[in-house]
């Protein structure tokens, strides 16, 4: 027997596929913070995301007003100091181990892409300096774009995603899974989001504001608030259809 849709579920379709749409990564915020009574119902939403064996192998820290304010302060100084070695300069990488300051994060988000991925990673980095106005020799205006990321572009809640490390590359899957929940509830409370993998980049400024257990890795940070009207947040990137893997003859 095939489905019959009902009215109610057509509409349903409708309102999910406009939300879904809807959700796209913000890069300015208004200093509005997000009330305690819409992040908490934010949270209560995120509880449905599904995950392998019912083990939720992930956890949250979220950090708002001056917490918020110094991890932005942290950051921005990890940026400022690794500088150097993202504009290659001679023997900076060096420098900044000796120092005790090298990158500490639990995965590299600045690997180097796989061949075939590269390019989309390029398009919508091209892509996204064109709408800025950011000319392709421009490094200062380049970094500055890096360092609004640092400072989770000034939303008032800076989030992270911590996963747990005996449970990989599950507790990943899961914690993406529980991540876009809490990112559509969120639009639909009105609220914006940008996820932001470069935080994961170190580790010691989460270390310095949150306990967090050791068994537990940090995969991303995001941000969540409302969007400003700075031009930036007009941009959209291309939405390619999911790849479908060609079934044998
Ligand atoms: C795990 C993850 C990490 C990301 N990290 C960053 C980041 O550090 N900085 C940034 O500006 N965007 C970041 N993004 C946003 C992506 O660039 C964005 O999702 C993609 O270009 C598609 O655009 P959309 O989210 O507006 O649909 C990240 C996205 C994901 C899923």
């Amino acid at each position: 027997m095939t489905h019959e849709t009902t009215p109610t579920e057509g509409a349903d379709a409708e309102a999910f596929g406009a939300l879904a749409a809807s959700r796209h990564s913000v890069r300015s915020f208004r200093p509005d913070p997000v009330p305690q009574e819409v992040l908490d119902a934010i949270l209560d939403d995120t509880r449905q995301a599904p995950s392998w064996s019912n083990t939720r192998p992930f956890m949250l820290a979220l950090a708002t007003g001056a917490r918020a304010e110094r991890l932005r302060a942290a950051y921005v100084a990890e940026f400022d100091r690794a500088l150097p070695v993202v504009r290659k300069q001679r023997g900076a990488l060096a420098r900044l181990v000796l120092t005790g300051n090298a990158p500490d994060g639990d995965y590299r988000p600045w690997a180097p892409y796989p061949k075939d991925l590269l390019p989309h990673s390029q398009k919508v980095g091209k892509a996204l300096y064109t709408h800025l106005g950011i000319a392709r020799g421009d490094r200062a205006a380049r970094e500055e774009a890096a360092r609004a990321s640092c400072r989770a572009f000034n939303a008032p809640v800076v989030g992270f995603v911590l996963i747990h490390k005996g449970l990989m590359p599950f507790a990943a899957l899961d914690a993406g899974l529980m991540l876009q929940t809490l990112f559509l509830s969120a639009k639909a409370h009105g609220v914006d989001s940008c996820p932001l993998g470069v935080l994961a980049t170190w580790r010691r400024p989460l270390d310095a504001e949150f306990d967090v257990p050791k068994n537990y890795h940090l995969v991303t940070g995001f941000a969540l608030g409302y969007a400003s009207d700075d031009p930036v947040n007009d941009f959209r990137a291309e939405r390619r259809p999911v790849q479908l893997v060609a079934p044998k003859d």
